[in-house]
């Protein structure tokens, strides 16, 4: 079967790849020519678990191509992915679908013969449906259907998620769309995963509803985080004791500096944008989206207090940009609003992360970078973790609190316990846990 994918970045790419792997004719469309230029030469340009040997063993074996030509990619396709983005719409907080329509109108043009047109992007309720009008307004004699079917693939266990999800969901409303989606995804759900079979608009809905439920996980953890900054109890116990509820569970319950990434904080927003257009408010969703700004919002300060009220002049090393461990993705992360912030108020910013480099991001300008954590606390007056890779959790915390001009710590994803900090002479700052004081004092400056 030939498959297209529109659109060649974190879904669309996973994706491509990975229905390459079950033996499809793959191709992938980018609008961006450099992105397919680095694609072709064998270069994968995101970071993904498994993704680069996934590529390029596709790219061998011929069943994975790149290109620009979405005519001749769609052309005799069966079933055609749209992945494309969908970011917040400038001026409101709803979804921006000026991608997905103009994909359609590209594929619309260019059908020949029957297709299934998929939306694999985060679209809101209704979309599925707007897509076949406008398909079939512009070719009246074309043959096709139209799915929806929701990716739940999470950046940084991308690959793995993909090839073995908890469910696939697919919204339909023909037997023939229902049937060459079944087959490409046997190879899923003959190893146990349901296929959901149901309506577009609750395919849609599903979409939004689960990423809304999980951060507001994340914003109700938070907030228990910083009561128990007032009222004294650990979150980590406290999360612990709370999810082994079976009606609860653990996951999502880690308390952070907020969510990021490129789904939770545009999906919350425009699930909360659907709800009041609908005349339906979702008040728990606004909540939500407000207490994870205010959290960013309040960064800085939880920095500043730290340091005694001020971080001019202060050397700052900053351990992990991206939003979350195992991706380099940097869309709404912490970090993208607390460097500036810092640098702007007088503050030296030293950064380390595993796998994010400046790539002249705007964010970063004035940053040094540092090649390791060790490198990034050499003569710093504060380390910051922002971001939970593992290689952090196994450093060395006398040596690294050694090197510093003081050794101060604000972790922000409390990766270190409190009786392994204990062993150390730093002054320890963490979310919701008691802030460990200094052994030793700090050298003078
Ligand atoms: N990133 C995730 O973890 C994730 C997970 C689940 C769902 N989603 C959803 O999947 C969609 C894609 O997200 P992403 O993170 O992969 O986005 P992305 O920005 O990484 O990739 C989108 C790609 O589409 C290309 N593009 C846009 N319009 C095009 C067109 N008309 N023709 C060809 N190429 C075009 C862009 O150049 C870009 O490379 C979004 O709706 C997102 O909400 C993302």
């Amino acid at each position: 079967m030939k498959i297209a994918v529109i659109g060649a970045g974190y879904v669309g790419l996973v994706s491509g790849a990975c229905l390459a792997e079950f033996g499809f004719d793959v191709f992938c469309v980018d609008q961006d020519a450099r992105r397919v230029d680095e694609l072709n030469a064998g270069r994968v340009p995101i970071h993904e678990a498994g993704l680069d040997n996934l590529v390029h063993g596709n790219m061998r074996a011929g069943r994975l191509h790149f290109t620009t030509e979405l005519k001749s990619a769609v052309s005799h396709a069966e079933a055609i992915f749209i992945a494309v983005s969908t970011p917040t719409r400038r001026g409101d907080d709803a979804a921006d679908l000026a991608y997905v329509h103009q994909a359609a109108s590209q594929i619309a043009e260019t059908l020949d013969g029957y297709s299934v047109i998929i939306t694999k992007s985060t679209v809101p309720v209704g979309t599925a449906r707007k897509l076949k009008e406008q398909i079939r307004a512009l070719r009246p004699d074309a043959e096709f259907d139209v799915a929806a079917n929701p990716e739940f693939l999470r950046e940084g266990s991308a690959v793995d998620d993909f090839l073995r999800p908890d469910r696939i969901v697919v919204g339909s409303e023909s037997k023939r769309a229902q049937e060459i989606l079944r087959r490409i995804y046997q190879p899923i759900t003959m190893t146990g995963a349901p296929l959901i079979f149901t309506d577009f608009e609750s395919a849609e809905l599903i979409k939004y509803a689960a990423n809304g439920y999980l951060a507001m996980r994340l914003a109700f953890v938070n907030q228990l985080a910083d009561l128990c900054e007032k009222v004294g109890g650990d979150i980590a116990v406290v999360a612990k004791g709370i999810g082994h509820d079976k009606r609860i569970g653990h996951h999502y319950l880690q308390p952070g500096p907020g969510f990021g990434g490129s789904c939770f904080p545009k999906d919350t927003r425009a699930l909360a944008a659907t709800a009041r257009e609908a005349g339906a408010p979702f008040s728990v969703i606004e909540a939500v989206v407000g207490a994870n700004d205010k959290r960013k919002g309040a960064l800085f300060a939880r920095v500043s207090k730290a340091l005694e009220g001020t971080v001019a002049g202060k050397r700052i090393a900053i351990l992990g940009l991206a939003f979350k461990a195992e991706t380099d993705d940097l869309r709404e992360a912490p970090a993208i609003d607390l460097v500036p912030a810092l640098a702007q108020a007088g503050a030296a910013v030293i950064a380390y992360d595993p796998v994010v480099r400046s790539n002249g991001n705007r964010a970063f300008a004035g940053v040094e970078w540092a090649k390791t954590a060790y490198g990034a606390a050499k003569g710093a007056d504060v380390v910051i973790v922002l971001t939970e890779w593992n290689e952090f959790r196994g450093l060395d915390l006398s040596k690294l609190a050694k090197s510093m001009r003081r050794p101060l710590m604000l972790d922000l994803r409390n990766l270190y316990s409190i009786a392994e900090i204990a062993k150390t002479p730093f002054t320890y700052h963490s979310l919701g846990r008691h802030t460990i004081r200094p052994l030793m004092p700090a050298k003078a400056s």
